[in-house]
């Protein structure tokens, strides 16, 4: 990545370099915006829930940072074969997604493409001090989950055929939640470090944040919460090609207790569409930050581990 970076300004508070959720562009003293794009193919048929997923899950990387979104612009494509009524639902989801979190879809663009994909570029603001990145986890930080992990796992299921949306959805409701209340829970206490857990997994964005900060991590993999649904598919080995890929991402930079079992390890690197947050929390404001989650709308507060002095990256799973 280090040719695609450019010259940076000082207005930059957030660029490329960290892999951070958005990027952060200082325009005043007291304003930055936040920007951030992401797309992706349907993971559920139903038209409108998946433009709702889509938006949640680009709104997401807004709230990881600790911003306010303001403006969302579609991205589209979409083969007119399939029906512009299609096409309508899953703007409409967007559009709906996007107004409950208080910002407005304000243009877009659409290509023709066999595939359909979907998302926003969003952009949000927040006061240049009070940023929240991937890059300040400390050593003896803990971690807190806001969603539970099994999307991926799902998203096969339902896509082979063995499961309906029906059956899962506690799950895709999940996946179409926003993650305002986190936000909103990190901004009262003060977080400095979070990042969304999205297709990377929850340990390969984990380890993103690990590096961006210079730290480690120890995991405590009974701790996180997963979908009843999604262990039942990963028991039959129905794992996404992206739970390998993610594996192999982390190359030598994780030791999995041999007590950890197959199908726990399969969720903790399970490519999640529109995941929850990972929050870093001092341990003096830990009772603090899970009281604030208590009165938001959060699917889980689970705290999964703790942040290490280990080697940049290292991740011990327990
Ligand atoms: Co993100
Ligand atoms: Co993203
Ligand atoms: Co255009």
């Amino acid at each position: 990545m280090g040719n695609l970076s450019l010259k940076r300004g000082e207005e930059l508070l957030v660029g490329i370099e960290t892999s951070d959720d958005a990027a952060i562009y200082r325009l005043t003293d007291d304003i930055a915006i936040v920007q951030t794009l992401d797309f992706f193919t349907p993971i559920v048929d139903d038209p409108y829930l998946f433009g709702q997923i889509a938006a949640a899950n680009a709104l997401s990387d807004i709230y990881a940072m600790g911003g306010e979104p303001k403006t969302a612009m579609n991205i589209v494509s979409f083969w007119p074969k399939l029906g512009y009524d299609i096409l309508e639902q899953i703007l409409r989801g967007g559009r709906d997604k996007v107004e409950e979190s208080g910002a407005n879809v304000i243009g877009g663009h659409t290509v023709e493409d066999k595939e359909p994909k979907y998302g926003l570029a969003v952009t949000g603001i927040i006061h240049p001090k009070k940023i929240i990145t991937n890059s300040a986890a400390e050593e003896g930080d803990i971690l807190v989950l806001t969603k539970p992990l099994g999307m991926g796992i799902l998203a096969t299921a339902l896509k082979g055929g063995v499961v309906e949306e029906e059956e899962i959805m506690d799950a895709i409701d999940g996946a179409r939640k926003l993650n305002a209340g986190g936000s909103a829970a990190m901004r009262e206490i003060g977080i400095k470090a979070c990042t969304d857990i999205t297709g990377f997994g929850f340990l390969g964005h984990l380890f993103l944040m690990l590096k961006a900060s210079q730290k480690g991590a120890r995991i405590q993999a009974n701790e996180v919460p997963v979908w009843d649904k999604a262990v039942e598919f990963a028991e039959i080995g129905l794992v996404p090609g992206g739970a390998a890929t993610n594996r192999n991402f982390l190359g030598e930079n994780i030791s999995i207790s041999s007590l950890v079992s197959d199908v726990t390890r399969d969720m903790l690197f399970d490519p999640q569409t529109s995941g929850g947050l990972l929050i870093c929390v001092s341990r003096d404001k830990l009772d603090n930050l899970l009281e604030s989650l208590g009165k938001q709308d959060v699917l889980s507060s689970a705290v999964v581990g703790e942040v290490t002095g280990n080697s940049a990256g290292f991740i011990e799973v327990v």
